[in-house]
């Protein structure tokens, strides 16, 4: 059986929405012998910019992009280009499922010289609540939302998913085992009377045995008084 901390490690990626690029490369140090992937999100990267992305690299982490790209194609196939050619850290990216078929298999074309380097379509963001989806003027379930949507950008040749910790397990038996499926609103349990804009949320076991490949943990680990001790006692609940 995988030990503890091994699986805390494969599975764990910490979302540095941190403000200061010395806060993100502090974390990424302490954080790095218990985990080796971190998330770099549109806070983040609107503060510092790609430069960023290196020095996580230099602090030892790998870095997920989560810009969540959103536009024309063309536009967010060179983005991705951009990552690609020159940010050899970067092992995941997301864009919008939501963006539609021409732009999803744009991005992954524009990254498809990088065998270490997957494109994940956000299907539904994990902060939606059923009655958002109403004013969204989405008929759709949640679910049945998440399941179109991943279907759409699994089919234009995205090698995975970002998806809510609940809907991973139908989500996986619906497109199998190929894919790769991110849930961030990722809860441990001393956090979970913590109200926050996550509605839909699971613990990290719940998640690793829905399926999930990878869980995306943000504010219980970087705003815990120990985000150190906040990891260990995850990996003794997985
Ligand atoms: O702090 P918390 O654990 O809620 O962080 C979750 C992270 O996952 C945030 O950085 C957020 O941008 C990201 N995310 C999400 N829902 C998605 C996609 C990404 O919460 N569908």
């Amino acid at each position: 059986m995988e030990d503890k901390f091994e699986i805390l490690k494969e599975k764990t990626i910490v979302a540095l929405d941190v403000d200061t690029l010395a806060e993100a490369e502090r974390l990424t140090r302490l954080l790095s012998p218990y985990v080796d992937k971190f998330k770099v999100g549109s806070r983040l990267f609107s503060a510092h910019g790609p430069v960023v992305l290196d020095a996580i690299d230099q602090c030892g982490g790998k870095v997920f992009l989560d810009l969540k790209y959103h536009d024309i194609p063309s536009v967010v196939g060179s983005a991705c280009r951009v990552i690609a050619d020159n940010h050899p850290s970067v092992f995941l990216l997301t864009v919008h499922a939501s963006g539609g078929p021409a732009m999803v298999a744009q991005a992954v074309d524009a990254t498809s010289s990088r065998n270490d380097l997957d494109v994940v379509a956000v299907t539904a963001l994990t902060s939606l609540s059923p009655s958002e989806m109403g004013l969204l003027g989405i008929g759709n379930t949640l679910a049945d939302w998440a399941e179109k949507l991943g279907s759409l950008a699994l089919d234009a040749g995205a090698q995975g998913l970002v998806c809510s910790a609940r809907e991973v397990e139908h989500l996986r038996s619906c497109f199998g085992n190929e894919s790769i499926f991110v849930t961030p609103g990722i809860r441990p349990n001393s956090a979970r009377n913590v109200r926050d804009d996550q509605t839909r949320t699971r613990t990290p076991a719940e998640a690793i045995s829905a399926g999930s490949s990878y869980l995306v943990i943000g504010r219980p680990v970087y705003q815990s008084a120990d985000p150190v001790a906040t990891l260990k006692a995850i990996a003794e609940t997985l």
